[in-house]
């Protein structure tokens, strides 16, 4: 049996539903808004989070017509909140690539990336007002809520060292939020009653995918994952791999690369976390939250393949490169 869950037959499938998914909904009558959404769209991505919610969807009963039709818009709404999410993203951030490509705004400018992110946010509510139900919403306007507010704390820490408790308050609204949505609307959506433990599920499938992109940012490979290395320490962001060797770091070389304008000292702080253990200890931290995801697995009524697949996918967050 095929090892990487993205080859799966049943995954393709879906992965092929959610991409006629999200040409089919993005829909504007104004030609911008459609170049640039077809751009952020076109740039690709893992669509972990679709995948997710719709092989709960599956798992938890939904037929494959009624999957087509009701819940593939639910899932294309959360890969357009996540496209938004980037869109906007890029612009705080001023980063110049996204998915190997240029980042939107440097091509079509700020204005018209943010305001091509609004125009896919409210997309997507307008897809769960349609497909959706009243629970759906408040999850899912809940996390975005929360995601908002990892930002903004993100950004008022840039430049300052901080803790591991603001790290994973930051973590979980940026990242994890959403994830937990898409889990718990793929429950949601089957009415399956205990869905408070699939966004449970989602909060550590979140967190560990948050850990290895900053693990990624460290010692990946540029090609692969499509950005720039040793961004975030040079956009002034402590992460988890320069907090869990802190205590065998001289602070002030921390302080200098968090603070630095020219990209001095960042090297050596990316080197010297490399060498002591810091991407290792990130992938650890990465592989307990994901066990613990296993074992809320273990104890919903999922079986057969489609549990067989998310259980692969919750290694693959661990093992991927892009
Ligand atoms: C990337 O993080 C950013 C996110 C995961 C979330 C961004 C969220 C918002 C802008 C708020 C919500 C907004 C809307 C419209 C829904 P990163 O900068 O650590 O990762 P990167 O290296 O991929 O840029
Ligand atoms: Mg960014």
């Amino acid at each position: 049996m095929e090892k990487n869950p993205l080859k799966h037959p049943l995954v393709k499938e879906l992965l092929e539903e959610t991409e006629r998914g999200l040409r089919k909904y993005l829909d504007p009558t104004v030609e911008t808004v459609l170049t640039v959404g077809n751009y952020i769209v076109d740039g690709g991505g893992k669509r972990l989070r679709p995948l997710l919610l719709l092989l709960l969807a599956k798992g938890f009963g939904i037929e494959n017509k009624a999957l087509r039709e009701r819940i593939v818009p639910l899932a294309v709404g959360i890969e357009y909140i996540h496209t938004a999410s980037l869109l906007h993203d890029d612009v705080v951030d001023e980063a110049d690539t996204r998915r190997g490509k240029k980042a939107a705004h440097k091509i079509f400018g700020n204005g018209v990336a943010v305001l091509t992110g609004d125009y896919m946010y409210a997309n997507a509510l307008y897809l769960f007002s349609v497909y959706g139900n009243q629970k759906m919403i408040e999850v899912v306007s809940r996390a975005v809520k929360w995601m908002a507010e990892g930002q903004v704390l993100e950004l008022k820490k840039v430049g300052e060292l901080i803790d591991e408790e603001t790290y994973f308050q930051i973590v979980d609204g940026k990242t994890s939020a959403l994830f937990a949505a898409a889990t718990a609307v793929g429950a949601l959506s089957a009415d399956y009653e205990n869905w408070k433990a699939l966004w449970d599920f989602g909060l550590k499938i979140g967190r560990a995918f948050q850990l290895i992109d900053d693990a990624l940012d460290y010692d990946g490979d540029q090609k692969k994952v499509g950005k720039p290395l040793g961004q975030d320490l040079k956009e002034g962001k402590t992460t988890y791999p320069l907090l869990s060797v802190l205590e065998k770091i001289d602070l002030s070389k921390v302080k200098k690369a968090l603070t630095s304008t020219n990209g001095e000292g960042i090297e050596e702080v990316v080197n010297l976390v490399k060498e002591l253990g810091g991407v290792e200890k990130t992938k650890e931290r990465a592989r307990l939250e994901l066990s613990e995801a296993r074992d809320i697995l273990e104890k919903t009524p999922l079986e057969g393949e489609i549990k067989k697949i998310l259980l692969q996918l919750v290694d693959f967050i661990v093992e991927r490169t892009y």
